[in-house]
């Protein structure tokens, strides 16, 4: 096997061991809200993690598991009530929302300043014009991964697959940001295959398992694979086939082990910062 595999693992920790630090010198603990709607698996798993990451990290964390039936009304007023807590600094509504709730008005009710995942318009504009006050947590992730393995995209071609507004689409503005040269492909670029072999960077953001084979990877490439998918055994696994994309790549992340505890790990530094940014320090 030819590339270096990046330890999301072991970055995460630090990252969130520097946070803990920070956090542990504010005249009061960061607090993070998470809201969850519905039955969703995954996302519970999620959701877990993440009061697990604010015991690490030395926050103060709410939990709301609301019902599947939860109105509208109902979801918006408990943003509301959250936005007016001196105690909290961060609000997350886990997406997927269940059907009949409207996720955009959703999320444009959120406090721009407790916005830690940086989805609302406000926030996702000032990452639009290169003046982010949150960095858009997997995107940010990545960013950070390549800036510890000294991988510098300025003038690199750098394509990523998937335009999403969570991943897709912030991934883009950060690499671009970064004076990367962007090509955003998805479900319909006719020439996929040839664009993606073509990279210096490669960023898988479909969901799909299997999507990126080897004839897809560049000899020398940076393969970063942010999907969450599970295999027909049921086991975790990324977009891009990790063995055979791992002999030509210079770099690679793998799944799990790789972006995912990097996501988890900018929402505390998100989170410290907005405590921050609220305490006035
Ligand atoms: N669902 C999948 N990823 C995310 C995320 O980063 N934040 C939230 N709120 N929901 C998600």
């Amino acid at each position: 096997m030819a590339a270096t595999r990046i330890d999301g693992k072991a970055l995460a920790a630090k990252l969130k061991e520097n946070v803990r630090g920070e956090a542990a010198s504010l005249p009061r603990k960061p607090g993070l809200a998470v809201i969850l709607v519905g039955e969703d698996p995954a996302s519970r798993v999620y959701v877990t993690s993440k009061r697990k990451d604010c015991e690490e990290c030395g926050f103060y964390s709410e939990e709301y598991a609301l019902p599947a039936q939860t109105t509208q009304k109902q979801l918006l007023e408990l943003v509301a009530e959250l936005n007016g807590r001196a105690d909290i600094d961060g609000i997350l509504v886990q997406l997927p929302l269940p059907k009949g709730l409207d996720e955009r008005e959703v999320l444009l009710a959120i406090d721009p300043g407790k916005d830690v995942d940086c989805f609302h318009p406000y926030n996702v504009g000032q990452l639009t014009i290169g003046a982010p006050v949150f960095q858009p947590c997997t995107p940010g992730g990545v960013m950070e991964m390549l800036k510890e393995y000294r991988i510098d995209p300025a003038g690199k071609r750098c394509v990523v697959l998937g335009r999403s507004n969570i991943v897709g689409k912030p991934m883009a503005l950060l690499l671009l940001h970064a004076h990367g040269t962007v090509v955003m492909c998805h479900s319909k670029t006719p020439d996929l295959k040839e664009l993606a072999a073509s990279a210096d960077i490669l960023v898988s953001a479909v969901g799909k398992t299997g999507l990126v084979t080897a004839d897809m990877v560049k000899e020398g490439a940076v393969v970063i694979d942010v999907a969450m998918n599970r295999n027909g055994e049921g086991k975790l696994c990324g977009d891009v086939c990790f063995e055979e994309a791992a002999v030509k790549a210079s770099y690679i992340t793998p799944v799990p082990g790789g972006v995912g505890p990097m996501t988890r790990a900018m929402l505390m530094k998100n989170t410290l910062t907005a405590a921050k940014l609220h305490q006035g320090v």
